[in-house]
């Protein structure tokens, strides 16, 4: 297997405890920063376990074409991680994410397929033409269909985090996160393996689908898919919040003057989820959340267009 240097450079990412926001009760609120990673998103950590699997198990080999349909995170993890193993990538992308993740995409190598999405935004009936679409070039010979939202190794990309974290800060009141597939939050969650903690999960208040059963358009990328995120175990989830889009923005916007901290809109949507959640805990609790990717990405995208 072909592998290169920079595929070491994924994971220990830093963790860093908000100082200068005010926080409700004085609670202790870390960030997983995540734009560490070589793309700059979480997503790295579960595209080098799914294609690192997949070459290991002998369902994927050097110079296959690997086929997602991505917004663009998971689409620049893949990217990246098959160039780096040897293989090849074509994403189903769409205009409704930003233009920056195709440029990485095809920085890498890979081809990019853009789905139009008529100025709506990201809407279900979008996400499941892009579905149909890399479902159709996945029958091809010498592909490899990537199922970001189906592989148990998407899970599993996702536990060295939740080890991670508890190296670091040992036992933790709550972890919290906004929910795409829920590879992340529940992976991280199995990693922390922290039974006397609450997790809470995270939605957009423009598409409600865990809390009302019915998605909508809404311009937080990477989450808020408008149906049953696969890997969400609701089981283990104590509570469920919908974040309005326009808070998490601000939030981004307050986090990079504010911490010096640029991220993305699903990052403002997790600080601005996890300042709620401190309002119900306890003088001084430790609670975890993540900052998923950096705002470089979202420079031409409305987060950081205003003020
Ligand atoms: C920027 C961003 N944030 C959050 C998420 C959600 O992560 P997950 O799919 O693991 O729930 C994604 C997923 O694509 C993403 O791209």
């Amino acid at each position: 297997m072909k592998k290169i240097g920079s595929l070491n450079l994924i994971g220990n990412t830093p963790l860093i405890k908000l100082q200068n926001i005010k926080v409700p009760n004085n609670v202790e609120i870390w960030i997983k920063y995540e734009a560490g990673n070589p793309t700059g998103s979480y997503k790295d950590r579960m595209a080098l376990s799914v294609l690192s699997e997949a070459m290991k198990n002998g369902k994927v080999k050097l110079g296959d074409q690997v086929i997602e349909y991505t917004g663009g995170s998971t689409g620049s993890s893949l990217a990246f991680v098959s160039t780096s193993l040897g293989l090849n990538f074509t994403a189903v992308f769409s205009d409704a994410f930003s233009s920056s993740k195709k440029q990485t995409m095809e920085a890498f190598g890979a081809k990019v397929i853009v789905e139009k999405s008529y100025g709506k935004g990201i809407t279900p009936e979008l996400l499941s033409r892009m579905k149909t679409k890399a479902y159709e070039l996945s029958q091809k010979p010498n592909t490899f269909y990537a199922d970001q939202f189906g592989s148990i190794n998407v899970l599993k990309g996702y536990i060295p985090m939740g080890k991670e974290i508890k190296n670091k800060l040992g036992n933790i009141d709550v972890f919290c996160a906004s929910v795409g597939t829920g590879g992340a939050i529940m992976g991280t969650w199995n990693g922390l393996n922290s039974h006397n903690s609450k997790l809470v999960a995270f939605e957009p208040l423009q598409s409600p689908y865990l809390t009302s059963g019915k998605g909508g358009p809404h311009l937080v990328e990477g989450i808020g898919v408008g149906f049953e995120p696969p890997f969400l175990n609701r089981e283990l989830i104590s509570d469920i919040k919908c974040i309005d889009q326009v808070d998490a923005f601000k939030m981004c916007r307050r986090l990079a003057k504010e911490e010096g901290l640029f991220c993305g809109g699903s990052t403002g949507m997790n600080v601005f989820g996890a300042l709620e959640v401190a309002k119900d805990l306890k003088y001084g609790s430790k609670v975890v959340t993540l900052a998923c990717d950096n705002g470089l990405k979202y420079l031409n995208s409305n987060i950081y267009q205003t003020n």
